[in-house]
């Protein structure tokens, strides 16, 4: 079972940064995610994985949404994690492939060989209009883009082969030879190349996708070392996962290389009770105001005048094609039909995880569903994103980690 955990600022609840005892600035030091880096290496995390978005979020004034470069927090955390593999996020659409190439190369050396890149195509009308872009185009022209500078990223990578580094001072010769230039043509035109760093000794970075339209999941693959994807329910997931190895096979790599990772919010504690009330405490500290407008960019929908202690009067069948993410808006009004919701309670649920996969006990318990949703070929391992941090993954490590290693709780 991989386990990466995902790091989003406060916590992945909205309303992390008003839990009592949180600093509303932490995410802005190192100390915040040093202590969170330890807390995962501690808890028997694989990796760490780090999103990003090129803009303020929506009501910035009611929310914190700065948010620091995710390649340099990393960069930052190579000294403090032995093991972990180090996976930031970085836009297809608003970078250069070039650029791409060295930063991501840079982590792989100074972490020695743990550097992963997610690859996103962005979302947000606010990251087209800061890279001077009148909209986000639709998924599919995002998508071809996507496909252009990841070639181009692998081809500069590539451009090492065959090389060897000597660094050999005694007779003045540094490699075997000289690279050869880089013959790919895309949307910036010619790359001459190589990037000025090879992989050399470890060979490429891991590639991770995040992204389940059908361009997204073949995008991944064709690409993907690992896939993040929203499933809440485990009959769904297994027929996503089935989808996914059967068009791996199709593009010639082999199924067992590509990893399906359900995100998953996990509230664990001694008893479930104490468990649901660390939930509810989270959940009495939602700005509703603010949690609605984040809800209908995602799904696209005008709720400022449905009712909302009633069962929602939209359902995935009233969903237009929007160019922030489809099947996100999908999957969370299927969610709300399915379970009748009100729309606060849609709006709750969506602060807590955003429409992954929720759990909510005891370690044995949470345990069980994870070993479950692996046993039946729904999953290759999660993405854990912690409600708070870096409680939350102290809290994964001392209830939910040892019933994983098939041993009792550990000692507090
Ligand atoms: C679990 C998950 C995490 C994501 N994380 C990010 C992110 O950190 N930054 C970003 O720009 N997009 C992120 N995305 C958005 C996707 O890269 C993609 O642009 C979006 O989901 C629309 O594509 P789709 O219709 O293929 O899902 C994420 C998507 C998913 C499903």
């Amino acid at each position: 079972m991989i386990l990466n955990a995902v790091l989003f600022g406060h916590g992945s609840h909205e309303s992390a940064w008003r839990a009592p005892g949180a600093d509303p600035m932490a995410p802005l030091r190192l100390d915040h995610w040093l202590a969170c880096a330890r807390a995962a290496e501690t808890a028997g995390f694989d990796g760490l994985f780090l999103g990003d978005i090129l803009c303020l979020q929506d009501r910035p004034e009611q929310h914190p949404s700065e948010a620091l470069d995710p390649f340099l927090v990393l960069a930052a955390l190579t000294g403090a994690t032995q093991r972990l593999t180090l996976t930031g996020t970085a836009s297809t659409s608003f970078t250069h492939p070039w650029t791409l190439a060295r930063r991501i190369l840079s982590l792989h050396h100074l972490s020695g060989g743990r550097a992963g890149w997610n690859i996103v195509t962005s979302s947000y009308p606010q990251e087209a209009a800061n890279f001077g872009w009148p909209e986000m185009p639709p998924t599919a022209e995002r998508y071809a883009l996507a496909e252009d500078v990841v070639q181009a990223v692998r081809a500069l990578w590539a451009g090492w082969d065959g090389i060897t580094r000597l660094g050999d001072a005694a007779s003045g010769r540094y490699l075997n030879r000289a690279p050869d230039p880089i013959r790919h043509q895309g949307r910036y035109g010619a790359t001459g190349g190589p990037v000025n760093l090879s992989p050399a000794p470890y060979g490429p970075p891991l590639l991770a996708q995040a992204g389940s339209s059908a361009e997204g999941l073949a995008f991944a693959a064709r690409h993907a070392d690992q896939v993040f994807t929203v499933q809440s329910d485990l009959a769904e997931a297994r027929a996503f996962r089935a989808r996914l190895r059967q068009q791996v096979q199709a593009c010639g790599r082999d199924p067992d290389t590509v990893k399906l990772l359900p995100g998953v919010v996990i509230f664990a504690d001694e008893t479930r009770a104490k468990a649901e009330a660390q939930l509810q405490a989270l959940t009495a500290r939602l700005e509703i105001d603010h949690i609605l407008a984040k809800l209908a960019r995602f799904t696209g929908l005008d709720l400022a005048s449905a009712p909302l202690d009633r069962p929602l009067p939209f359902g995935p069948d009233d969903l237009q094609p929007n160019r922030f993410s489809n099947s996100r808006a999908h999957l969370l009004l299927g969610q709300a039909r399915r379970q009748g919701l009100t729309l606060r309670q849609l709006a709750a649920r969506f602060a807590a995880g955003r429409g992954h996969l929720l759990l909510v006990g005891t370690g044995a318990e949470v345990a069980a569903v994870l070993r479950d949703w692996l046993a039946q070929g729904a999953a290759d391992g999660f993405n854990v994103m912690p409600p708070l941090l870096p409680q939350g993954l102290v809290d994964f490590g001392r209830h939910v980690a040892p019933h994983l290693r098939g041993q009792g709780p550990a000692p507090l």
